[in-house]
């Protein structure tokens, strides 16, 4: 199972790199401009800068709406950097360029995947990863997880070599249930994944461990 870290905040990047454990980097719109990184000069910068950080995929997402915008676009973000993945969103547009891309050689992410049904189009078209945002239907009442296990169950029928990337995740727990079900990668903040090494048993007996060898000594 790969771990992404879901942000564009270079100092938590940095942590989860030098944790050993990250296999990737998924930003979007928001992310950037809640670092405040506006223009698109500053934002292919910071493109660049993150690539330098991580050894593994870096998602960087596209604006435009229409086929041809998508294609433009994609094309100079792959141009970037070899790690740069093009974010392209479910839509009709969308489709087509996955498609483009995946004719291309040039990895994808299809982005605000909420349905299996979405999920289907997008390995369809040759998407390398999909991102069905958990987090996000768990908001309206609505199983996000239960959406992961029916990809799952979709993708492996017909061995379709798209990797579900379980996106929206909020918290351990998320990471955990998709470990269970089998999604390929998970992108969340950096606490869902430092939250897994946290038990108060490993607190208590290192104390204890280490109090027994200062009596010792
Ligand atoms: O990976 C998708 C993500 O950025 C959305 O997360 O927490 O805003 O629903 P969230």
């Amino acid at each position: 199972m790969k771990f992404f870290i879901d942000t564009a905040n270079l100092a938590q990047i940095k942590e989860a790199q030098e944790l050993g454990v990250l296999d990737g980097v998924t930003t979007n719109p928001s992310l950037m401009a809640k670092e405040g990184i506006t223009g698109e000069k500053n934002i292919i910068q910071h493109y660049k800068d993150i690539c330098e950080i991580v050894d593994g995929d870096v998602s960087a997402e596209v604006i435009s709406t229409d086929f041809e915008g998508m294609v433009r676009e994609g094309e100079a973000l792959a141009a970037l950097h070899p790690q740069i993945v093009v974010k392209i969103p479910m839509i009709k547009d969308g489709i087509k360029a996955l498609k483009y891309f995946s004719d291309q050689g040039i990895k994808t992410n299809c982005t605000l995947v909420f349905s299996a049904g979405q999920a289907l189009l997008a390995a369809k078209a040759g998407a390398s990863y999909v991102s069905p945002f958990i987090g996000r239907l768990d908001d309206i009442s609505t199983d996000g997880l239960q959406l992961i296990e029916e990809i799952r169950l979709i993708y492996d029928n017909y061995d379709f070599e798209t990797e579900i990337l379980a996106a929206s995740v909020r918290h351990t727990m998320h990471v955990l249930e998709c470990a269970k079900i089998g999604a390929d990668v998970i992108t969340g903040p950096l606490g869902s994944i430092t939250g897994l090494l946290k038990h108060p048993l490993t607190d208590i007996g290192l104390e204890q461990f280490l109090a027994d060898y200062r009596k010792g000594n």
